[in-house]
């Protein structure tokens, strides 16, 4: 089976990530899904940002979690990237799936809920799956075991992912505990033994984040399930290679 290329935050190398211009780049490019990140708002509204604050990739300071959605849409997403991105802005999940349902691609919801735990983040963000009918070519992902099996008790059809940096040390008990489908696991944590691991209990393996050419060859070697990767063009390039 062909490895999954999935754009990491969008074609985020090239364009500021999680916005528009980084999702239809990584469209563009050929990429197999798009991952992004979701955190909540002051008003319960699940927002496409990687940080639990703003300062990085917005104009903004302080935390997500103390604005409302309209605060947010007036910040400007793009500029601090690259100045021909001024006026790119924050998207909520929404507005990112009502255009991903018109589109092929896969995606993959991380819930970024492993530093503040959004309460009922699960519920909000499979409300709006189910609404754009995306639930077959969608996978969640967490950091946070406790919000995956919240999300497999709230759904058992959608593919749930349990994230790590570490190889986990009962991958077995963490499966049975979370009914988590999928491990998605860092590079530096990825290898034969690990796949040998997962394969024997059926678990796709994704890994993160992949843009050298050395890495994006050697993950194609193990035959992994999927990468997640900044440079969707690079990592098409490097699978036609393989
Ligand atoms: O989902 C893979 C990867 O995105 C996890 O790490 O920090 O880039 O969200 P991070
Ligand atoms: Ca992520």
């Amino acid at each position: 089976m062909e490895t999954s290329i999935f754009a990491h935050r969008g074609a985020s190398k090239l364009a500021p990530e999680n916005t528009m211009a980084a999702f239809t780049l990584a469209q563009k490019m050929g990429a197999d899904g798009i991952e992004t990140d979701v955190q909540l708002t002051k008003d319960h509204v699940p927002i496409l940002i990687h940080d639990e604050t703003l300062h990085r990739t917005t104009d903004g300071t302080g935390y997500v979690k103390d604005y409302t959605y309209e605060q947010l849409t007036k910040l400007d997403a793009g500029k601090w990237f690259n100045e021909k991105y001024t006026g790119e802005r924050l998207l909520s999940l929404e507005e990112f799936l009502k255009w991903i349902s018109n589109t092929s691609l896969s995606l993959n919801i991380e819930l970024k809920n492993n530093i503040i735990d959004y309460k009922d983040i699960e519920k909000e963000v499979l409300a709006l799956i189910k609404h754009y009918g995306v639930a077959e070519r969608t996978i969640i992902s967490s950091f946070n075991p406790k919000s995956i099996k919240r999300f497999k008790r709230l759904s058992k059809e959608i593919e749930c992912a349990c994230l790590t940096s570490r190889r986990p040390k009962d991958l077995q008990s963490l499966i049975e505990e979370t009914k988590a489908n999928a491990l998605h696991i860092n590079y530096n944590a990825l290898n034969r033994g690990l796949i040998k691991e997962a394969k024997r209990l059926h678990l796709p393996v994704r890994t993160y984040t992949i843009n050298r050419p050395s890495r994006l060859m050697r993950s194609y070697k193990l035959e992994v399930d999927g990468i997640f990767t900044d440079v969707p063009h690079s990592a098409i390039e490097y699978r036609e290679l393989y």
